[in-house]
């Protein structure tokens, strides 16, 4: 296994990430040790999580995530693990997390509110990698990059991330950081699939001039990628026939966003491809977003251990410059089809 670094940082992370967001939602504890066990078992070493997991986040069942998984980090030498987590991000309208007081912002009091949670529910005293989970718009960038400093000079935290971050953002929070002997951002973790391209247009130019790493996230773009969605009926017991069938208006909005006719029509001609180049559909998906010189570790989800046969498998692909060339056609003739 080729372990990569991320942006300028000593971590040393293993090409794909085992994501827990269904941990206490869909996948109870039990299917989640051993998608971690599984994981874990292939080489990776690298594991991504936030303070509002599980997902969809409710006031019941926040922080349960962190609680698995720390459970299972005792199960393992601390060192053997790069454990990634975030704070969340500033309250809005289309999303008011079920922390806090759901007042959440990116300011000193919740970045250490947010990490004295995170640290006691993993049961470690330091995070490898601690994330912005989605940006702040009015706490000034100088502020948080000033307070997330701290942790890193505390000892709590060894390196800095964002996630859901556009490149005013980015470019802004590193700037600032270099100029005030600040901690930057060493990644950034965006959402990233061959259903999703946007961080191409400009994000990947940024992560290349300012040697940051994207770590992207939902590379099967939820599950859309394996094909399941491709039937007439809304399939059920799966991400997003949960949210279709469920009367929450931002899941179902969730589940339009991501399962819709230029999503399908694409997964379809990737099915083609994929079959074509004799492996499967969610190999091709993930050993896609993997093979980026920016790109340091591709985060995966599962629902149950199995899942993992065909995503893991693209540890083990290179993909054809021909297939690459295939999977661009796709995009150039139906563009953006998530939005
Ligand atoms: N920073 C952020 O805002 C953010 C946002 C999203 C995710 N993330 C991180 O990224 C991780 C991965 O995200 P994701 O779960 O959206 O990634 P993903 O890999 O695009 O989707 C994973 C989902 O696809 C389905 N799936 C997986 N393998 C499959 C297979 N072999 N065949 C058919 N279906 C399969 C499963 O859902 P079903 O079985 O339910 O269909 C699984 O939960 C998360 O756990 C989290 O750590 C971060």
């Amino acid at each position: 296994m080729e372990y990569r670094y991320i942006g300028k940082s000593g971590l040393r992370v293993s090409p794909i990430c085992m994501g827990t967001m269904s941990f206490g939602t869909w996948s109870d504890k039990k299917a989640a040790f051993k998608i971690l066990d599984t994981a874990f078992d292939r080489g990776i070493n690298f594991y991504d999580t936030a303070e509002v997991y599980p997902v969809p986040p409710t006031a019941e069942l926040v922080g349960l995530t962190e609680k698995i998984f720390g459970e299972w980090i005792k199960t393992k030498k601390r060192d053997s693990l790069i454990i990634a987590t975030k704070v969340a991000g500033a309250a809005s309208g289309w999303f008011v997390p079920p922390i806090r007081a759901g007042l959440t912002a990116i300011d000193r009091h919740h970045i250490e509110a947010a990490i004295e949670g995170s640290l006691q529910r993993l049961g470690v005293d330091y995070i490898d990698l601690y994330q912005v989970h989605w940006p702040d718009m009015v706490v000034p960038i100088e502020e948080s990059m000033i307070a997330l400093d701290r942790l890193v000079e505390s000892g709590k935290v060894r390196y800095l991330g964002t996630s859901n971050e556009n490149a005013y953002g980015l470019t802004k929070a590193n700037t600032v950081a270099d100029y005030e002997g600040l901690a930057r951002f060493q990644s950034i973790q965006n959402n990233f699939s061959l259903l999703s391209r946007r961080f191409l247009d400009e994000l990947a130019n940024v992560c290349r001039k300012e040697q940051v790493s994207l770590l992207p996230y939902s590379p099967l773009a939820g599950g859309v990628l394996s094909g399941k969605y491709n039937q007439k009926e809304m399939p059920r017991n799966c991400r997003f026939g949960d949210y279709y069938y469920d009367e929450n208006p931002r899941q179902k909005a969730m589940a339009a966003r991501f399962v819709n006719e230029a999503s399908l029509a694409s997964t379809a001609r990737y099915l083609q491809i994929a079959s074509a180049a004799g492996m499967s559909p969610v190999t091709l998906a993930t050993a896609w977003s993997m093979n980026f010189d920016f790109v340091a570790s591709t985060i995966i989800g599962a629902r149950s251990a199995d899942q993992l046969t065909e995503t893991l498998a693209a540890l083990d692909v290179k993909l054809s410059d021909d297939v690459l060339r295939q999977c661009n056609e796709v995009h150039a003739d139906i563009l953006y089809p998530m939005g």
